[in-house]
């Protein structure tokens, strides 16, 4: 069943009824100032840090869900509605939201009045701005009393949800026309403050939000909004907010356009104050007269939507498979475009308050958008590599404000070191750049540690190959990608997290899936080491990579697949042997990725995890679930079956398997399982799948679970970038190479042909992949060897690929 549908003119997804499955959100923003909206006008902004910059209040888990937000109200007569449905929730008599590239759009109709309210932020500005447009359809004229209102958070989200004893005491606000500002904590060390406007002259306000509300209210009902009045409260501690009431006349056809402005504004140290305590408003000014009038709303939307049309049209193709389509052109690349900037702090699952910029997760979330915005991706690859230790192990997240490391979720992920391997050698391969690789890179972020970004690199391939256990392999540390498979854990203490706990450090459990990750990203580095004249150590690090190789062969080949570990006291995981968890996915993604035992290998592992691990979803990560905990294998066992690292379809891992149907071949394979949960194959599954259909969420209920199919913590997964990647890389074949652009698609039977545009460093090329008996690559008509297309000056470079 759906609850809406794909408009790929528009680049939007419509959400018909308001009753989705979840809360059904996006993103708005691209640099500092970032919002959340759901579908019925939920969610919050922050400043670039979801924790230390919350400009609007969020109550996770709350009842009902979903609960504040963008609080616009519209009283008609007897009737109070809102655009959005919520928070009134009166039933209208049409509702649409649609989400599009940067902006979300409600249009809601009640009683002969129309209402459109449009959100966005646009680019190069701290502010999420609301037009809202009122429409008289009616006969009449009417009177409306209009709200339009936030509720500040106190900066700190943490703060702000825990320390009530101080909190209640230091809200702050200022007045000014039509604007309210809050000031929370400004007096002392902040220099940054917030505001809401409105660009028409207010018939009240309240900022005081349990006065608005009235004892025993929630949004759905405030008091003020029944007696269609502002109480003019000032807060003064509690919980400030900025609630702004306009009185409204419309004559029968008229409509009438307001743009409410809630922004973010620094101030310097010297020039916080233009009296005593009072805020130099001074840029808010600036910042509102910039957005003032309608004409510059619509210039800030124009100029988003040609933004995305340059940023989507550097990869686009038109096959015979529209949903293909849309998630290529439109929504896979969105979303990678969303977990580049927000790693995995801040959705509707993650709650932006425990997690930073992650390691492993940004350099994967690289390879999906180095493609989109090189150089944005170039900055983080070395601030990424900034937080990296001497030794080359490294911190496992960073706070995105101070760009440091910070080890309160843990750090010893052994897998870490080899990301970086991984998406500098992609950012290279697309851009040519090889100056990357003498940037001065500090470690731990410490001035006078500098030395070329190349020697992180070559400290992660050293940390890898220096730290092996008993039969060869790579040790696990705390662990690898899996970060719930943790051998050397033993924890018995109940709540002590899994992600830091070290209880027993045995030195000896290892991971078949590093040195996958080895084999693949070491000869990655080695041909990287090649091309900047570095033969001995590209030599040196092809051999380690055929060492390791071996080992796996001899230790990580369980006759039938590969073996995903060895546990602490070197008995195998993900073996035959096991009674539970007796094949894992992630070993059978990365060592047929990087070619281990060539492809008779990698077919029997592909039909094995076919066999054992595919459901309608895709590829489940481990069969069968564990059934109960076992301390020698950590978190992974304390979720019930089916879920999350046990044994669901965790979606970030199923495109390796997809790359590894291409590194065999297998066009059919691969598609089949690209469509089982690319987002607008399962559309109307949605009352099953249950989370948004235009982006990927992290996991899919399993076979074992209670409730098969239902998906979870949508939005920011590494199975953004990994989905795109297998599809543009591996089912379309265009690979980015360093001497070229390889053209090398695997297509199903199904799609006989396919036209692709690629923007690659600077050259447009416009391929088209046919069947035909003369196969080949046909480069301006004449034909080349290989499937690289070789490097050109050209603007535009017209290639045949026949298949
Ligand atoms: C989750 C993992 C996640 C980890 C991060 C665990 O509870 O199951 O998916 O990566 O927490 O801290
Ligand atoms: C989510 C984490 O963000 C990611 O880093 C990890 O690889 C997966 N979970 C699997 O545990």
């Amino acid at each position: 069943m759906q609850y809406g549908y794909f408009d790929d003119k528009a680049r939007e997804y419509v959400i018909t009824r308001p009753d989705t499955p979840l809360p059904w959100i996006n993103y708005l923003g691209n640099e500092g100032f970032f919002s959340l909206i759901s579908h019925t006008g939920g969610g919050y902004s922050f400043y670039k840090d979801a924790k230390l910059r919350r400009i609007t209040r969020f109550r996770y888990n709350n009842v009902p869900a979903d609960e504040g937000g963008r609080l616009f109200y519209l009283c008609d007569g007897d009737t109070v509605w809102s655009p959005a449905f919520r928070p009134a929730m009166t039933p209208l008599d049409s509702y649409r939201c649609r989400h599009g590239l940067g902006y979300t759009v409600f249009e809601g109709k009640k009683n002969g009045l129309r209402a459109s309210l449009t959100v966005t932020v646009p680019m190069h500005c701290d502010m999420e701005v609301q037009k809202l447009a009122l429409t008289n359809e009616s006969s009449e004229e009417k009177t409306l009393t209009v709200y339009g209102g936030v509720e500040w958070c106190l900066w700190n989200a943490v703060d702000d949800q825990t320390n009530f004893q101080r909190n209640w005491n230091i809200g702050e606000v200022e007045i000014e026309g039509s604007t309210v500002y809050h000031k929370t904590e400004y007096r002392e060390r902040r220099d940054h403050y917030a505001f809401y406007s409105v660009n028409a002259p207010i018939a009240g306000f309240d900022t005081d939000r349990d006065a608005f509300l009235g004892q025993f209210r929630g949004w759905k009902e405030p008091l003020a909004v029944e007696q269609r009045t502002s109480f003019g409260s000032i807060a003064s501690g509690w919980a400030p907010a900025a609630l702004l009431r306009l009185a409204v006349k419309l004559a029968p056809g008229e409509t009438r356009t307001f743009l409410f402005r809630l922004g973010y504004a620094e101030n310097p140290e010297d020039r916080k104050f233009t009296a005593l305590n009072v805020i130099n408003k001074e840029k808010a000014h600036r910042m509102l007269a910039s957005f003032g009038t309608e004409e510059q709303f619509d210039a800030a939307m124009e100029e988003l939507r040609a933004y995305w049309d340059s940023l989507l049209s550097r990869f686009t193709v038109q096959s015979s498979e529209e949903k293909l389509d849309r998630m290529v052109n439109i929504w896979n690349q969105y979303q990678c475009m969303v977990t580049f900037n927000m790693s995995r702090s801040a959705s509707y699952y993650e709650s932006g308050t425990g997690r930073g910029m992650g390691f492993r997760d940004s350099c994967q979330d690289l390879l999906g958008f180095v493609h989109l915005i090189p150089e944005r991706a170039r900055q983080r690859i070395l601030d990424i590599a900034s937080i990296q230790f001497a030794d080359g192990s490294t911190y496992h997240q960073y706070q995105p404000l101070t760009r440091r490391g910070n080890a309160d979720i843990g750090s010893g992920f052994n897998d870490d070191p080899l990301w970086l391997v991984a998406c500098t050698c992609a950012y290279v391969r697309e851009t040519g750049d090889f100056t990357i690789l003498d940037e001065p890179t500090p470690f731990n972020n410490e001035a006078g540690t500098e030395v070329p970004l190349l020697e992180h690199l070559r400290r992660s391939i050293g940390f890898t190959v220096s730290h092996t256990g008993p039969h060869g392999l790579p040790l696990i540390g705390r662990a690898d990608w899996n970060d719930c498979l943790n051998l050397n854990c033993f924890s018995h203490e109940p709540g002590e997290s899994f992600q830091t706990c070290s209880n027993f450090e045995s030195g000896k459990a290892e991971s078949v899936f590093i040195a996958g990750m080895f084999v693949k990203y070491g000869k990655e580095y080695a041909d990287l080491c090649e091309r900047i004249g570095l033969r001995n150590e590209a030599d040196t690090v092809r051999e380690r990579a055929v060492n390791m190789e071996a080992a796996v062969l001899a230790h990580g080949w369980d006759g039938e697949w590969f073996r995903r570990a060895y546990d602490a006291f070197e008995r195998p995981v993900g073996s035959n042997l096991n009674e539970e968890g007796k094949i894992f996915i992630e070993p059978q993604g990365f060592c047929v990725m990087a070619g281990i035992g060539g492809a008779e290998y990698g077919r029997r592992a592909l039909v094995s995890t076919e066999k054992l691990l595919g459901n309608g979803f895709g590829i489940e990560l481990l069969w069968p679930c564990y059934t109960e905990y076992h301390d020698y294998l950590g978190e992974i066992s304390s979720y019930p079956p089916g879920y999350k690292e046990n044994g669901s379809v965790f979606c970030h891992n199923n495109p390796w398997i997809t790359l590894a149907y291409c590194t065999v071949k297998d066009g059919n394979a691969a598609f089949d399982l690209y469509t089982r949960n690319a987002p607008a194959y399962i559309e109307d599954k949605s009352e099953i799948h249950r989370t948004e259909p235009y982006c990927y969420s992290q996991t899919i209920a399993g076979r074992s679970a209670r409730t098969y199919g239902e998906a979870k913590n949508s939005w920011l997964t590494g199975t953004a970038a990994w989905s795109f990647v297998a599809v543009s890389q591996g089912i379309l074949g265009i690979r980015p190479s360093f001497d070229g652009l390889t053209v090398d698609p695997c297509l199903p039977d199904s799609i006989r042909e396919c036209r692709i545009t690629r923007l690659f460093r600077g050259t447009r090329y416009e391929i088209t992949v046919r069947r035909g008996a003369e196969k080949g690559l046909f480069v301006n008509g004449a034909p080349v060897p290989g499937c690289t297309v070789p490097l050109t000056d050209a603007p535009v470079c017209m290639v045949q690929a026949v298949i």
